[in-house]
């Protein structure tokens, strides 16, 4: 059968042509899109490598506690490019936080979690907590000192919980301390449960972005059913300009792949090159630098109990930001200082609040850590002040459509 004819008879049994109509060639999106747009396809593309890279590391990866170490360190050096395939996971792992933080950045200050879009910011933000439990249950798996300990606190976060707590650690682990069922139960959400729940995510995620149509990052509202003065055609424009910022994207991520996959202990951390051993603690457990603003939250407050709740509160008030926000413009371009002032507050806070969770705790940085938290949740709560009572700028009026 030749291709056209072929073709043919996919397109008179699928709707093929009505789908790339509808979402690309037909799919008008603002034009003035800038860099910050790159970071949704990015993620899209972290999202490919991270599942056909894992796919290959289960292939020859050993998930009980005598076999998991050494398994890892069979593809690192008997597997034809294992290490090249396991460098591509673990800088996956940090790449897709990376672009994810810029991505969230970015609807953040173009208020693209305003309405219409308050529900593809709660889905992009239920990815966001289901890529934190796949990057713990992965990092878990090769069976370091590490992995072993970072799932023993993580875990025992649980014990906090007033009455229930102890209950649900047994729970989590399915033994009394973590062992090689807590191991073999994380596997398997690992490379099964949560990919299938994120890709879920990720396709209902673009199925309300194509529903309401893009933001821009002046704000302002375009109509994504036609063309008109402040749209264009996503397929070939944005097509084209996502691919060569991927191009871009993997030069500099094969070249942290090539020559420096750990980057300095800060994407996979030295204590991790040590077997796991139940009976000797690290001196300085602490997890992987995307977690850590939220670990540094944790520590700041004496009480274990307020500390989690607190670190709960952190990642909640994302959740709910679309009704914190009352400002009458989205972009930070048009809000007036406060809210340029508060994203300046907000920013200092999340990368201070995650260096200090990386360094051991001190005095000091106790201190450092409960200011930088104030910071982190003044910027939230009193949204519904600086937003409502700032001067805005007036939105050009031949674009408010
Ligand atoms: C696996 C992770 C994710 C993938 C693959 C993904 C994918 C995408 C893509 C392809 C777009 C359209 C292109 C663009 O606007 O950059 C988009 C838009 C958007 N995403 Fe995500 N996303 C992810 C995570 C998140 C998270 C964690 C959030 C926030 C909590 C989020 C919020 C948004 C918003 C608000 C938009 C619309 C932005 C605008 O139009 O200005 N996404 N996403």
């Amino acid at each position: 059968m030749k291709k056209n004819k072929l073709f043919t008879w996919i397109t008179a049994r699928f709707p093929l042509n009505e789908f790339s109509a509808k979402h690309l060639t037909h799919y008008f999106a603002p034009r003035n899109f800038n860099f910050w747009y790159y970071f949704g396809s990015f993620s899209l593309l972290v999202l490919a490598i991270q599942i056909i890279t894992g796919i290959w590391l289960a292939m020859d990866y050993t998930p009980t506690a005598e076999g998991a170490f050494a398994s890892v360190q069979y593809i690192m050096r008997d597997v034809h490019y294992g290490w090249l395939i396991r460098f591509l996971h673990t800088t996956g792992a940090s790449a897709f936080f990376v672009v994810v933080y810029l991505h969230m950045y970015r609807g953040l200050i173009y208020g693209s979690y305003q309405k219409p879009r308050e529900l593809l910011w709660l889905i992009g933000m239920l990815i966001y907590v289901t890529l934190l439990l796949e990057a713990f249950t992965g990092y878990v798996l090769p069976w370091g000192q590490m992995s072993y300990w970072g799932a023993q606190v993580i875990t025992s976060f649980a014990s906090a919980i007033p009455w229930i707590g102890k209950y649900i650690v047994v729970w989590l682990r399915g033994d009394y301390v973590v062992s090689g069922v807590t191991l073999h139960r994380f596997f398997a959400l690992h490379v099964v449960g949560v990919p299938l729940v994120l890709l879920f995510l990720v396709f209902i995620h673009l199925v309300a972005l194509h529903y309401v149509g893009s933001n821009n990052p002046d704000g302002i509202n375009t109509d994504h059913s036609r063309a008109s003065d402040e749209t264009i055609p996503f397929h070939p424009f944005y097509t084209v300009k996502d691919l060569m910022g991927a191009v871009v994207f993997l030069i500099v991520f094969f070249s942290i792949v090539f020559f420096g996959p750990d980057m300095n202990g800060f994407f996979l951390e030295p204590e991790n090159y040590v077997p796991a051993n139940s009976l000797q603690t690290p001196e300085h457990i602490a997890p992987v630098w995307y977690m850590t603003p939220f670990y540094a939250i944790l520590r700041a407050i004496p009480n274990k109990f307020l500390g989690l709740a607190a670190m709960a509160a952190a990642i909640a008030l994302m959740f709910v930001m679309p009704w914190l926000d009352r400002s009458p413009v989205r972009s930070i371009r048009y809000k007036g200082m406060y809210s340029k002032m508060a994203i300046c507050v907000f920013v200092i806070s999340f990368v201070g609040l995650g260096y200090i969770g990386i360094e051991p705790v001190s005095e000091l940085r106790t201190v450092l850590a409960q200011f930088f938290a104030l910071g982190y949740f003044g910027f939230f709560l009193l949204m519904p002040f600086y937003t409502r009572f700032e001067t805005v700028k007036a939105l050009p009026e031949q674009l408010t459509g």
